[in-house]
């Protein structure tokens, strides 16, 4: 039997094991996946390595774990975070989160190229988006509660990839085509939205938070008439991003019913 896990600390409450889980009895795979408590990836990385045929990576080894690897692709290596890696021959490190948001983003936007895309936040989430979008063509625009970290990331990807990203201080949607929140701002207890603004009813409205399922900001979003896409949606297709990175061609309905069922 082949088996897959994500690490991570904590890792309790991880909602992967259920959705891979689900995939491979779907696929009627003879594989398991589970959820492993590491607090230090330099003891466990050879046990990893020999044990398992891939894994994901969370908080708070999706940096370190680059050092271990033998080779990345090119998300990766350009968002600077591993969150899934195959355990072929060698060792080789993915970001699938950047593929789960365009992914998720086209089931709504099915041509991002040229749209107006305004990123909230600046933190790991926002770097897998941005990239993403930048690269599928959108003009992004980025705003953050501490401005010097969207401006560094601004930098960044214009060192980078010679993309423009502008940095706004002041939320304006008028020109706005998608706003995607890449902050924590909605997570449960919190009942809080990162816009007090009226949103266009023509825009998308994107949120990474899962947990509560309809965010403040996606409620705002709907009572203006404007379309939503869930943190859901970007978290079950950077699953199935990893399981083709594993060799699967995982069936995502599935996957996202045992997500909606773990909520
Ligand atoms: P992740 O990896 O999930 O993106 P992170 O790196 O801790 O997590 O980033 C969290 C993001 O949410 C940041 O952009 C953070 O803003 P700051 O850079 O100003 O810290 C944003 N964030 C979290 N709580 C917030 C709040 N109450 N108001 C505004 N922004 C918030």
């Amino acid at each position: 039997m082949k088996k897959y896990a994500v690490i991570g600390n904590p890792i309790g409450h991880s909602l992967s094991p259920a959705m891979h889980n689900a995939a491979f009895k779907a696929m009627k795979v003879d594989a398991k996946y589970e959820a492993l408590e590491v607090e230090r990836l330099d003891r466990a990385y050879d046990h990893l390595r020999k044990t398992y045929a891939g894994i994901n990576v969370t908080i708070p080894h999706k940096v370190e774990i680059m050092g271990y690897i033998d080779e990345k692709e090119m998300a990766a290596d350009l968002i600077g975070a591993v969150n899934c890696v195959d355990f072929n021959e060698a060792a080789k490190g993915y970001n699938t989160d950047m593929y789960g948001a365009v992914d998720a983003l086209m089931s709504e936007v099915p041509k991002l190229k040229n749209k107006k895309v305004l990123v909230l936040g600046a933190g790991g989430a926002a770097r897998a988006i941005v990239y993403g979008c930048v690269l599928e063509g959108c003009r992004v625009s980025l705003h953050n509660r501490t401005a010097e970290k969207a401006k560094e990331l601004s930098k960044e990807v214009l060192d980078k990839i010679a993309k423009k990203v502008a940095v706004v201080d002041e939320v304006d949607l008028s020109k706005i085509d998608v706003i995607i929140n890449a902050t924590s701002m909605g997570m449960r207890p919190n009942n809080e939205s990162p816009l007090d603004v009226q949103i266009p009813s023509s825009a998308v409205v994107m949120d990474i938070v899962y947990n509560p399922l309809e965010t403040k900001l996606l409620k705002q979003a709907k009572a203006a008439g404007a379309r939503t896409i869930d943190g859901v949606e970007m978290f079950v297709l950077q699953g199935a991003e990893s399981q083709r990175i594993w060799g699967y061609d995982p069936p995502v309905d599935v996957m996202r019913k045992a997500v909606l069922a773990k909520l």
